[in-house]
């Protein structure tokens, strides 16, 4: 597998000068039929694969991404290095740009997992005092831009901010009538469209309340990497600054299990508008809580459950993105490309098998990391497969995917 990786990233690796910013990038791109930019939550998750195949381009992903962090803190979700090589293919995406070379969206905020990866080894020290600035910079212009009412939660204020581009808990917020790419793109302009007419300023988007989502994979996340970053923050010998860090991590945690877990199913649901209107749809994002260290151990109890239930998220190739249950799960292909709903993704495997060894569920996580290397063993790196016949779908070559060598290095007590 490490040798697959390894050429995976070979084929996949883009490095060169920008003209636009006469900068320097080396990075891994998703892929290169579909998405060949460096996006955000990838590269956190393409580092920690590299970690483990060569350290030193862990360390440049991170640099490249944050090449183009901004003054405020701000980081793309997607920085178009190449951007003039392929504009045709820009064409067919639904991205908002803050320059023609940096969109102006977020992507969960994977980005502290990804620099504790690369910092990993000799040198580490030093890579930290480099990069931990900017990290820093980063989380801080999150908290506050993003979390107005101020209860530890995030808001994403389009559809793509949480990677989740078509997952059906939005298709009653976002209104959409049938299930055709078309649907999404129109429901994607209605929230962007206003958005570019007040200038894309922050406060005026959360004002006109179109698109306001505390959605709990992107807040597991954000619980999740501010712990990450408090003990990257300690390591480094910044004691007080990591003690703030860790009390927004508890209170990240406290407000998902306070606001969004519902008591009757277990499950956590994401909050949409001022009224935060839970969206009760049952997808991967409601067992995301369960990364968490300090979830309680009910509530992480619940979760496991719903792992392995064959009615629910117990899938010969678990874990599907939406619950099987649920009348918009669809296990294979959608609407030609409509991601997120109901096929396997390893990102999200990634996450929750690791989720489940901290609440003492080995026996479930060595099974999803079982199973997700029999994937990649016997289709090769899809970006999502077939929760039923384990077939692979979407973009060919996917990068991260191949987290699943993470998975197997854990499971080897690695
Ligand atoms: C799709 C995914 C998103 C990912 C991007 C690049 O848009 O939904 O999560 O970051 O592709 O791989």
């Amino acid at each position: 597998m490490r040798q697959a990786v390894a050429a995976l990233y070979e084929r996949n690796r883009q490095q060169g000068t920008a003209p636009w910013c006469g900068l320097e990038y080396d990075f891994v791109c998703p892929s290169y039929g579909t998405y060949p930019f460096q996006w955000f939550w990838d590269s956190g998750f393409h580092a920690v694969a590299l970690a483990h195949v060569d350290p030193g381009r862990a360390r440049a992903e991170m640099r490249s991404l944050l090449r183009n962090a901004q003054p405020d803190g701000f980081v793309a979700h997607v920085t178009f290095w190449q951007r003039e090589k392929y504009e045709d293919m820009l064409q067919t995406y639904s991205i908002a740009y803050r320059t023609p070379y940096l969109s102006d969206c977020i992507q969960p905020p994977v980005l502290a997992e990804g620099v504790a990866a690369a910092a990993r080894g000799a040198g580490g020290r030093e890579f930290l005092a480099e990069v931990l600035p900017a990290v820093v910079r980063y989380y801080d212009w999150v908290d506050r831009v993003r979390d107005p009412d101020r209860d530890g939660l995030i808001a994403t204020l389009q559809p793509d901010e949480s990677g989740l581009d078509h997952t059906p808990k939005y298709d009653a917020y976002l209104r959409i009538p049938r299930v055709e790419h078309a649907e999404f793109t129109a429901a994607w302009e209605r929230v962007a469209g206003p958005y570019g007419e007040v200038g894309r300023d922050p406060g005026a988007m959360f004002a006109l309340d179109l698109f306001v989502v505390e959605d709990v994979l992107v807040n597991s996340i954000y619980g999740e990497n501010q712990r990450v970053l408090a003990e990257m923050l300690e390591a480094t010998g910044q004691a007080a600054a990591a003690a703030a860090m860790r009390a927004r991590a508890a209170r990240t945690t406290q407000s998902l299990v306070e606001k969004c877990r519902d008591a009757k199913t277990g499950l956590f649901f994401d909050l949409a508008g001022r009224r935060e209107d839970p969206l009760r749809v049952s997808t991967v994002s409601s067992l995301m809580p369960l990364i968490l260290p300090d979830l309680p151990k009910e509530a992480a109890a619940r979760l496991a459950a719903l792992i392995e239930d064959p009615r629910e998220y117990g899938a010969p190739y678990p874990v599907p993105s939406v619950a099987m249950s649920e009348p918009s799960f669809v296990p294979g292909v959608v609407g030609g490309k409509l991601l997120w709903r109901g096929a396997t993704w390893m990102n999200t495997n990634w996450y929750l098998s690791r989720g489940l060894r901290r609440h003492g569920r080995e026996d479930l996580a060595r099974r999803i990391e079982d199973r997700s290397a029999e994937l990649v063993e016997r289709s090769g790196f899809f970006e999502y497969y077939d929760p039923f016949t384990g077939e692979g779908h979407g973009a060919r070559d996917f990068s991260w995917t191949a987290l699943v060598l993470d998975m197997l290095a854990r499971h080897e007590g690695g």
